[in-house]
């Protein structure tokens, strides 16, 4: 196994891509917490991002998709406005080690 990235290459307040195999996860880091999701909107099930790293909207308060501008909370992948309003993002479980590498936790599926 391999780590998905070191802490510090996500910026407090920002988001990056992370990839795990050939799934694509969404790393968003606000208040020192660390969210990852699906990179899958629940609308089209498509990727959210139209440059890459590019997560969230101007004000970074949100997780946006990029295709038709769905709103989807930081703290709990909740879409509170667009066309799959209701529905979440997939949250994906992660623990971070000593050294600072993040690994996604495939044994804990909860949260
Ligand atoms: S595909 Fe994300 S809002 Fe439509």
């Amino acid at each position: 196994m391999i780590p998905l990235c070191h802490i510090d290459a996500i910026e407090e307040g920002g988001s990056k891509e992370l990839r795990d195999g050939e799934q694509s996860l969404i790393a968003v880091r606000k208040n020192g917490q660390l969210y990852v999701y699906l990179n899958r909107c629940p609308h089209r099930g498509i990727a959210l991002e139209w440059q890459p790293d590019q997560f969230l909207d101007y004000e970074r308060q949100f997780i946006q998709c990029s295709t038709h501008g769905a709103l989807f909370r930081i703290e709990n992948g909740l879409c509170i406005q667009g066309p799959c309003i209701g529905c979440s993002l997939q949250s994906v479980s992660i623990r971070i080690d000593d050294s600072g590498q993040l690994w996604r936790d495939r044994d804990n599926h909860s949260h």
